[in-house]
């Protein structure tokens, strides 16, 4: 956690590239926005949900603003900088807990993964269809580039990295080929890393690009994605109010099982034998509203990003939250 946004430190890429917010109405409504209460959106990207609560919020209303990323921050500071209701912090929502303003919130937003500004700029170095410096860090003075991981870590360690965040089922030959490789040239661009792992796959079969789940599985080690995320879940449990709600989206599977898993594990008493005292003792921390939650048609008609989100919305259960819940789960 680097502390406060400095305003204009870092220049935003030009020229500027927009993030289509996904499920925008469904975040909204889930989040319950309460006139003068106080709500975190930890991954504020180009600011589309955070625009949503903000217009919903009265005078006595708080929104803090969060993300990894300076390019965002800087267009954070410069939209939302000058309302007096908001309140800016640079750096993992992984880290909200350090965070002294981040107290009983009435609302937390996570949505997940990368923005559009992050896959289009080709210096972000995240995109295997545009060529860039094999960088791919959300914060990039934070940590390795992708490329300085892929310099130095182990045959083993690239393989475990390609299947279990990309569940790549090459992962062992993509490794064998990338060390191989950078014993006679180091990787540095996103086109070389593309190039390498199509030349060792398999032809057809495959409707995506054939480096789409090793660029994910890297990006998200890379990141810490997973990490974060879980860390990031058990904070907002703290840091919301009784009554107060989170909402998540998520874009696939890994981080989706994560979140599914956690608003369970603190909703349902264990499964496995309500008889067991564990089970009879369980007090739940959080009731879940409505189950996952999927874009309708017309917005993935206008938004391809939406094809693969899923959000989930929980209410933090305490006193005086029994007033508060609405439209809950069975
Ligand atoms: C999908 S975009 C968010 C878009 C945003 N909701 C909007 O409407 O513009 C994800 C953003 O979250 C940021 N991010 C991802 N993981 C993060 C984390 N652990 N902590 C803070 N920011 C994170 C990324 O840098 C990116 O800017």
């Amino acid at each position: 956690m680097r502390g406060e946004a400095q305003p204009g430190h870092l220049p935003v890429s030009q020229p500027p590239a927009a993030h289509v917010p996904v499920l925008y109405t469904q975040v909204l409504e889930g989040l319950q926005v309460i006139e003068n209460g106080i709500y975190l959106d930890g991954t504020f990207g180009r600011g589309g949900h955070a625009r949503g609560v903000l217009d919903q919020l009265g005078p006595g209303g708080r929104l803090l603003l969060m993300d990894k990323d300076p390019e965002a921050i800087t267009v954070a500071e410069q939209a939302f900088g000058p309302d007096p209701r908001v309140s800016i912090r640079r750096g993992s929502f992984a880290a909200l807990a350090g965070w002294d303003q981040a107290v009983a919130l009435d609302g937390i937003l996570f949505d997940l993964g990368v923005s559009s500004p992050q896959l289009d700029v080709a210096e972000r170095g995240f995109s295997f269809g545009k060529d860039g410096p094999l960088d791919m860090r959300m914060d990039p003075e934070a940590g390795q580039s992708a490329a300085e991981w892929l310099a130095q870590a182990s045959e083993r360690e690239i393989a475990d990295v390609l299947w279990t965040y990309g569940e790549e089922r090459q992962s062992r030959r993509i490794a064998r080929t990338i060390v191989a490789r950078r014993a006679e040239q180091p990787l540095l661009r996103t086109a070389q890393l593309a190039e390498l792992i199509a030349s060792v796959m398999p032809r057809g079969g495959d409707k995506i690009h054939p480096a789409t789940r090793s660029f994910q599985a890297i990006r998200i080690h890379i990141n810490r994605e997973l990490a974060d995320l879980e860390t990031g879940l058990d904070a907002s449990l703290a840091a919301l109010k009784p009554g107060g709600r989170l909402a998540v989206i998520s874009f696939h599977s890994l981080e989706d099982r994560i979140v599914k898993q956690f608003m369970n594990r603190h909703a349902k008493a264990p499964p496995s034998n309500r008889r067991l005292p564990e089970a009879q003792a369980f007090v739940p921390a959080l009731q879940l509203i409505g189950g996952a939650i999927k874009a309708e048609s017309a917005e993935l008609a206008g938004n391809p990003r939406a094809r693969s989100a899923v959000l989930r919305v929980a209410q933090k259960l305490g006193t005086n939250a029994g007033d508060t819940l609405q439209g809950s789960a069975a």
